[in-house]
């Protein structure tokens, strides 16, 4: 019986040499220490043997048990390891390559322009007023000194709507009727940016879609003179210091008297080039003082209150900025062209 156990223990250790994967192991372990293997057997019919060998034999197996189910473990690590170390080679990371480079996103040049105009108004008093896109006939042209069939709204060409006086506003200007209602009789320092909308053939100069930022102050006893002031103060920070502009006279029906800024052209310092078609200065912005008739519409007394105003494009100063010739360039999303700002 002793030697039974010793030739078991042999062959069962020597088949666990060979044993090279997990299955193959629970296999093993059905055969040498499942409840039907030989040496449970054994163990099962202890009372077979012989009297006196008996504590003997109890003791050989439970020593063969022992050694066996140790070695089972062992192997059992041994094999579970080695697979580890095998998924770890497998899906090898090799930390010191090089990481896919991110393209970093950027902004568009026009809301460049916009933030950058923000600032500088910011700075000088002016808030933040938004007003809507989609607008009526009278504030757009009536309360802005136009009455109905009046020959002035042809300057500007609009998109009607299916709804009687509903139309896409054609500039930022109707947002100066809503701050004045809204505040009448506070002082205003405001600033109107956003999109404005006009019924054109589209070409490299003018779209259907564009932004405005329009500008209102209101107050007592603001002149023309504040006026120059603020705007030449806006282009000093703008442009550069020491930046030259001028006003010329002009007309808008909202404004009385009006006048267009143009700043000398800093593609040739005042020469004259093919940006500013010889005359050595660029058109900038639309000013004038806030009308009588406007200002009443508004809430406030002529005969007390004076305000000026101003509207300029950032899609026209950035191409003159950066030097675009096409307006289209601004809604066409062509990375070649975003890419550049
Ligand atoms: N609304 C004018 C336009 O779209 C621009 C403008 C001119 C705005 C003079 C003003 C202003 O506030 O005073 O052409």
């Amino acid at each position: 019986m002793q030697q039974k156990l010793n030739q078991l223990e042999q062959q069962a250790l020597a088949e666990l040499e060979q044993v090279t994967s997990q299955e193959n192991l629970q296999a093993w372990k059905v055969k040498y220490l499942g409840r039907s293997a030989k040496l449970a057997d054994i163990t099962k019919n202890l009372k077979d043997v012989p009297r006196e060998e008996r504590p003997q034999v109890g003791r050989r197996a439970n020593e063969v048990k022992q050694a066996l189910e140790g070695s089972y473990q062992k192997r059992l690590e041994n094999l579970q390891d080695a697979a580890m170390i095998q998924n770890l080679e497998k899906d090898r990371l090799d930390v010191t390559l090089p990481g896919r480079p991110v393209q970093p996103g950027r902004l568009h040049p026009t809301t460049r322009t916009h933030r950058e105009i923000y600032a500088i108004w910011a700075e000088m008093g002016f808030q933040m007023y938004r007003s809507r896109e989609v607008e009526s006939d009278d504030y757009n042209f009536t309360y802005m000194n136009m009455p109905p069939h009046h020959p002035a709204r042809d300057m500007w060409d609009t998109f009607y709507t299916k709804q009687e006086g509903v139309i896409l506003r054609t500039h930022t200007s109707p947002g100066q009727m809503r701050v004045m209602r809204e505040r009448a009789p506070e002082p205003i320092r405001v600033i109107v940016p956003g999109m404005c909308y006009r019924y054109e053939q589209i070409s490299a100069r003018s779209e259907i879609q564009f932004n405005q930022i329009e500008g209102l102050a209101v107050g007592e006893k603001i002149t023309f003179s504040d006026l120059k002031g603020t705007l030449n103060s806006f282009a000093r920070r703008f442009f550069h210091q020491g930046v030259r502009t001028r006003f010329r006279a002009n007309h808008f029906p909202f404004t009385e008297p009006s006048a267009e800024m143009d700043v000398e052209c800093f593609v040739c310092g005042g020469e004259g080039c093919s940006v500013c078609k010889g005359t050595g200065w660029l058109e900038i912005l639309g000013c004038g003082m806030v009308h009588p008739t406007v200002l009443k519409y508004g809430g406030y007394d002529p005969e007390k209150y004076s305000g000026f105003a101003f509207g300029m494009g950032p899609e026209r100063i950035t191409m003159l900025k950066y030097r675009i010739p096409d307006i289209r360039y601004f809604w066409a999303n062509d990375l070649r062209f975003l890419q550049q700002f």
